[in-house]
């Protein structure tokens, strides 16, 4: 919250005024602060300081404008992917090929193929025949691709239902039972080269003990297959490590996660990678947007903002809470409820919510947007992609475009049995 913060009346982003952007670049806009970003990349790597070998890979989708991917890179950071796309993104920002991971439940022929001629540093496989398939595309290449195995280890994490990745239910990884005869086969496969083991249980954890519990059955498992002859060096631990995003709230630190890790792993004898994505991202941005009307509710006021759902869509997926504070605040509160200009009544960011009380016409910001805010913006309702800024002290530069209306129309087209659209002859103007 520090890089965000009121000086002489006025919400800066470091040294550069909320208003300066919003009149430069105009709103709604994604506002990033390169002091936080690298506060937060070295806050987590600090944290870990305990365990001896381990490996950093930003969860791309967390945030994979270019900008913030090449300022992490400068971190030493590699990069935890799950597509082709964020694979293009990743080296696009100059991180190094072998410290790209790729995770993810769905992984395309095409993508396997495009990540091992990019040579990149591991794949988690999800299910025994990926693996097969990934062999085969390795031994083509006359190649062994770096492989561990993801298991499902059948934890609640204590998050949201949608964030939640590790119960027996959700599609991620192999059941534990089964994982020793996956991997046992999955071994024998010449174009493996099979390391070790993956796991990720969720997002925005408050609460170590499911992650403790978690790692717990991994060490349990990397010992049964050493027992069976099998060679372990790599155990990749995943992300989830939560932050507050409401005033107050109190989240397990970095050096309290890394303590716990190093007390769990302490005789694995391997190297741990990690990959935290919001932890790194969240409090390094804010959404910055116009109050457009105050109008009356029936119990509170509406102020509607010019950012909506499909610029931030935490709120209405997952009924996230991002703390809202105004530019210029005066000192009054008001009650109100906070909502976009989307129709549809799940456009809402918050009810009857106490906040610096506001105008038509003013700035604002929603708090915490740095992680799973622009990449997940969609143009619902035909609405512009949003814009995203970076900040470095006293500058500033706009590091995504806002992708207008009028472009994405230009990539749609009729098709050649639909008469071309004539504007002379609408029957407005034939009038
Ligand atoms: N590794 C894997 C395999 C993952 O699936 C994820 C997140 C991460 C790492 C990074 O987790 P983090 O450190 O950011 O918690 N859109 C949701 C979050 C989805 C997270 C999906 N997986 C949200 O806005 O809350």
């Amino acid at each position: 919250m520090l890089y965000f913060s009121n000086r002489h009346g006025a919400l800066h982003a470091e040294g550069v005024p909320l208003a300066t952007i919003a009149a430069r670049v105009g709103t709604p806009a994604y506002v990033y602060s390169t002091a936080a970003l690298q506060a937060s990349a070295r806050a987590f790597r600090a944290g870990l300081a305990p365990i001896p070998r381990k490996q950093l890979a930003f969860a791309v989708k967390a945030n994979p404008n270019l900008a913030v991917l090449r300022l992490l890179a400068e971190e030493g950071y590699g990069a935890d992917i799950v597509s082709g796309g964020e694979l293009l993104h990743a080296l696009a920002a100059g991180m190094p090929a072998a410290g790209i991971v790729f995770s993810g439940v769905g992984k395309t022929r095409a993508e396997l193929a495009a990540a091992l001629d990019a040579g990149i540093g591991q794949f988690n496989l999800e299910l025994e025949e990926e693996g097969v398939v990934l062999a085969a595309l390795a031994r083509a290449r006359g190649t062994r691709a770096p492989a561990v195995l993801r298991v499902n280890p059948d934890i609640d994490a204590g998050t949201h239902a949608k964030i939640s990745t590790g119960r027996r239910q959700n599609k991620f990884g192999v059941a534990l039972a089964n994982a020793a005869a996956i991997y046992a086969r999955l071994a024998m496969l010449d174009g493996l080269e099979l390391r070790g083991i993956a796991i990720h249980i969720g997002s925005q954890l408050a609460d170590l003990a499911p992650l403790e519990a978690a790692y717990a059955r991994v060490g349990a498992l990397v010992a049964a297959l050493r027992a069976a002859g099998h060679r372990i060096s790599h155990v990749d631990l995943g992300g989830g490590l939560g932050l507050a995003y409401r005033p107050g709230e109190v989240f397990p630190t970095p050096a309290a996660y890394g303590a716990m890790v190093a007390r769990v792993t302490h005789d694995w004898d391997v190297t741990l990678m990690f990959e935290p994505g919001r932890f790194i991202a969240a409090d390094a941005g804010v959404l910055l947007t116009e109050i457009l009307w105050v109008k009356p509710g029936a119990v509170h006021p509406y102020v509607i903002v010019d950012a909506a759902m499909n610029d931030l869509a935490r709120p209405a997926l997952y009924d996230a809470f991002h703390d809202f504070a105004a530019v210029r605040p005066t000192g009054a509160r008001m009650t109100a409820n906070i909502a976009g200009p989307v129709c549809e009544s799940g456009d809402t960011f918050a009810m009857g919510r106490e906040i610096d009380a506001v105008r038509a016409g003013d700035l604002a910001i929603f708090r915490t947007a740095g992680a799973y805010g622009a990449t997940m913006a969609s143009t619902y309702n035909c609405r512009a992609l949003v814009p995203e800024v970076l900040v470095d002290g006293d500058r500033f530069a706009i590091v995504a475009d806002r992708v207008t209306p009028a472009a994405k129309l230009a990539s749609q087209h009729l098709p050649s049995w639909m008469n071309s659209v004539e504007p002379a002859a609408s029957p407005r103007r034939a009038a």
